[in-house]
């Protein structure tokens, strides 16, 4: 039985054991500690972000970005529709309501355009959502430019979910740091990985310290426990803020692991009938967290669920394009404002395994695997 391979597991590179270490040898294990500190101001410089705050998870992240903007019970938030659902649960854990935006077919990210639309008819009703929330998805950023544009005309706070898109660039600079306020993930299928974790950034000093304060269960500065504020307990543990030092490290060299599976990818197979790449837009570097593609099912003969199935066979894991959120059972109450270019996404997407440590024998299967479907359908 050969081996299987993922879609996009841990890779780990040389100095974390010792920054784990370190924190086992000074007894660093707690939620708190150098690390932590050290890890923030590395992301800060990597990023260029100007203040930054770990967390638990990227959803944690996203919860108090929604909380220090001001989302509560009744707000509505605007929300890429296509995406995975952690982008738009931290909004009900608030109790505002999600509504959704249709993608553009350049980045496959909200497209600016039915945003104005939205705010437009929003502003003549007199009912303008409390937050905008722009994820930059599979690696590749959204147009942040037009984006910020009419939420600066409305006033409207811009949360980026950049949790898929450390490594990126947009016109040279890091998606998730021309919002207000923008997250990162370290879950163990991202471009780095703390294991779990997430980061908070921003340009506003005070609202990091506030977002450092509401993930420390929220203590007021007193000698006992006194708390005026609800809080959570969702600060990154200087263990895990360790791996995040060392894998910051080798993020260049992720991104251009991630960036030759791509390439490696569609020199094999995007000559085929019917395969088309997920397009890499014009304003900056995507980092192809994920490779993905669609497929035509009429002219290459065969769908993305037989592809699937067929290199599950090989044990090769492949997955469907993120299902939109209008269309998950759990949000079906939530408006949508287009829709049809992420349906469309959903049915015929596919993303291939794209870890930044595949070999070239894993990519080669991975393509055999896919001409072989080609070849008995042809
Ligand atoms: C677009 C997007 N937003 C948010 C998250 C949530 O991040 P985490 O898993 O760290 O909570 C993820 C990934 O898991 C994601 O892909």
């Amino acid at each position: 039985m050969s081996k299987p391979i993922l879609l996009s597991t841990p890779h780990m590179g040389d100095r974390e054991q010792e920054f784990v270490k370190e924190a086992f040898d000074t007894n660093w294990i707690a939620p708190v500690g150098p690390h932590v500190d050290a890890f923030e101001q590395e992301f800060c410089q990597v990023t260029g972000a100007a203040h930054a705050a770990a967390v638990s998870s990227g959803t944690a992240a996203l919860h108090l970005a929604l909380q220090l903007i001001g989302v509560g019970y009744g707000s509505e938030v605007i929300c890429s529709t296509l995406t995975f659902a952690a982008s738009a649960n931290p909004i009900t854990y608030l109790g505002a309501k999600p509504v959704f935006i249709d993608s553009d077919r350049i980045s496959w990210n909200m497209n600016p355009d039915l945003l104005q639309e939205a705010l437009e008819q929003r502003d003549r009703i007199g009912k303008l959502p409390k937050a905008v929330v722009l994820v930059h998805l599979y690696g590749q950023s959204a147009d942040i430019e037009p984006i910020l544009k009419v939420c600066n005309q409305y006033g409207i706070p811009l949360i980026e979910d950049a949790a898929e898109a450390l490594g990126a660039t947009y016109k040279g600079r890091t998606p998730g740091t021309f919002g207000n306020i923008g997250i990162y993930s370290f879950n163990g299928n991202k471009i780095i990985t703390t294991s779990g974790g997430g980061m908070l950034v921003s340009d506003d000093r005070d609202l990091v310290a506030k977002a450092r304060f509401l993930a420390t269960q929220a203590r007021d500065p007193a000698p006992h426990y006194q708390h005026s504020e609800i809080g959570y307990n969702y600060r990154l543990s200087n263990v895990l803020a360790g791996i995040g030092r060392g894998q910051l490290q080798v993020l260049n060299d992720r991104v251009a692991a991630r960036r030759r599976n791509y390439e490696v990818y569609s020199s094999a197979l995007g000559n085929l009938p019917g395969i088309e790449f997920m397009p890499e837009a014009s304003f900056g570097n995507s980092s192809r967290w994920l490779t993905c593609l669609t497929i035509d099912p009429e002219t290459f003969g065969a769908n993305t669920e037989q592809i699937r199935i067929a290199l599950a066979k090989q044990q090769i894991e492949t997955r469907p394009v993120w299902k939109p959120l209008h269309l998950q059972p759990v949000f079906a109450e939530c408006e949508c404002i287009g829709g049809e270019v992420a349906e469309d996404l959903f049915a015929r997407g596919l993303c291939l395994p794209s870890g930044s440590n595949l070999t070239d024998t894993d990519l080669k299967r991975v393509i055999d695997a896919i001409l072989s479907v080609y070849s008995l359908v042809s």
